[in-house]
């Protein structure tokens, strides 16, 4: 049975978690592959709205295992606040979720070295979640990490203690004040780890392996967005992990042969978190009116996202790169009552009309062209089927699957999980 993908196609928070949860009753097993707690994936159903950062975004299913695969990075004390979030749901946690040990540990120190980095950047930061995903990434890549398979080894303690000390020093060789209590950050470590021991460690390449010859169906479930990735996203304001197609096969053990569908999410239009080049970002009403109405803030750091037109050529790379077979419009709910709407179909790149996404997207060498459509009034968060769609939407969604050249199998018309419409 091959596995599927769901994957963001911009720059993340297009509304994977939200579909993740819609999909679930479809599979047996939702693994996670890459990223950490910098992703914030939300869900809401029945009136409850939670986030989920390191869990899987299928957690409250009955049917489904879910699965943190080797390539995710776990910050075992924000581990230990999800865990804790959803005691109140009363899950069979051990159950159904499971850790892969060879998934790398955020170290109190990694969080701080990501400080110490934004920090010495100054104005050139990345805007990082400052969840120490960077460090620890570099550690994982670098052959120093640690690994919870690690936690099982009597002598963990001592690698913990020396990877720490070697932090410590790094940290003190950026000339940046850094503020920190290293007994009470390694004392809330410590107690974290305990809770995450107890929880179920397993070897996940061969669970999976034995999964599928079994005929499970599973969901590989993607962080952050393909514009994210550390090698085809905008370059280094980018996270440390492949956030595209082929990150799933190196952060779950899946053989390329193996992937099935894969689903690509996007907002109808445009947002991005952190620094970094965003060609169709909007500074005037309209991108105020975005933020407000679609409520873009992080759910990860509470920032507020920055908002744009839906870029084509951005999303036609993405589509690329992933090989997506289906795709996902979400937010179209947002963008009710806009009278005009823009979409980007070329970039102006140094005074030349290209197709493609440049090596460098930054404002003093690309201007988007753009394509300008008619807009819809009606309010879509109530709407049930295709059917209602008003004239306008069909015209956004049939000019969209034209250019992508892909079908869009679900349009989310709001943040919860019955306000889902499948074509
Ligand atoms: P993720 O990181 O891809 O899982 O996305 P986030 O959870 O960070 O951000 C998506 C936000 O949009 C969340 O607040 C969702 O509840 C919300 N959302 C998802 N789909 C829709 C939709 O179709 N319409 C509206 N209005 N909100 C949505
Ligand atoms: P989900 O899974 C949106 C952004 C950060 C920053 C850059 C690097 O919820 O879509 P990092 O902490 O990884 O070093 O930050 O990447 N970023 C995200 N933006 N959604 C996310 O995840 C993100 N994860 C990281 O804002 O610009
Ligand atoms: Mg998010």
């Amino acid at each position: 049975m091959a596995v599927d993908l769901l994957l963001g196609l911009q720059w993340g928070d297009e509304g994977k978690g939200k579909i993740v949860d819609v999909l679930t009753k479809n599979y047996d097993i939702i693994a996670r592959f890459q990223g950490g707690p910098n992703a914030g994936h939300t869900l809401e159903f029945d009136g409850i709205k939670h986030v989920l950062h390191t869990i899987p975004s299928g957690i409250f299913h009955k049917n489904a295992i879910n699965v943190v695969g080797n390539g995710v990075v776990i910050d075992p004390v924000i581990f230990k606040k999800e865990i804790d979030n959803l005691k109140k749901f009363n899950l069979d946690i051990k159950t159904i979720l499971l850790i892969s040990r060879k998934a790398h540990l955020i170290l109190p120190t990694h969080r701080l070295l990501d400080a110490a980095s934004e920090a010495a950047k100054g104005k050139a930061k990345i805007g990082s979640t400052l969840k120490g995903i960077g460090p620890t990434y570099m550690d994982k890549t670098g052959r120093n990490g640690m690994r919870v398979g690690d936690l099982e080894l009597d002598d963990w303690k001592e690698k913990y203690r020396s990877l720490a000390n070697k932090h410590e020093a790094m940290i003190n060789f950026y000339d940046v004040d850094i503020q920190y209590d290293l007994a009470e950050l390694e004392a809330d470590f410590f107690m974290a780890v305990k809770v995450l021991k107890e929880l179920t460690f397993i070897d996940s390449e061969e669970y999976l392996y034995q999964a599928q010859k079994a005929g499970k169906k599973i969901l590989a479930e993607g962080a952050q967005g393909s514009l994210l990735d550390i090698d085809f996203g905008t370059y280094p304001f980018v996270t440390s992990s492949n956030t595209t197609a082929a990150g799933a096969c190196t952060g779950l053990g899946i053989a390329p042969n193996q992937i099935g569908g894969v689903k690509g999410i996007f907002k109808a239009y445009t947002t991005r978190v952190g620094s970094g080049p965003f060609p169709t970002e909007l500074f005037d009403e309209d991108g105020e009116t975005m933020g407000r109405v679609g409520n873009e803030f992080g759910a990860t750091t509470g920032r507020p996202r920055r908002c744009g037109w839906l870029d084509l050529v951005a999303l036609k790379y993405a589509v690329r790169i992933n090989g997506v077979t289906e795709l996902m419009m979400m937010k179209g709910d947002v963008l009710s009552g806009f009278k005009k709407l823009k979409v980007c179909t070329a970039y102006n790149y140094k005074g030349k009309k290209i197709e493609h996404l440049p090596f460098n997207i930054e404002a003093e060498n690309v201007t988007p062209i753009y394509t300008e459509m008619d807009g819809w009034a009606e309010d879509l968060t109530k709407m049930e089927t295709e059917a209602q769609f008003p004239k306008a939407l069909k015209e956004y969604i049939a000019f969209l699957e034209k250019e992508l050249e892909i079908p869009i199998k679900i349009v989310s018309v709001g943040p919860d999980r019955t306000q889902t419409i499948h074509r």
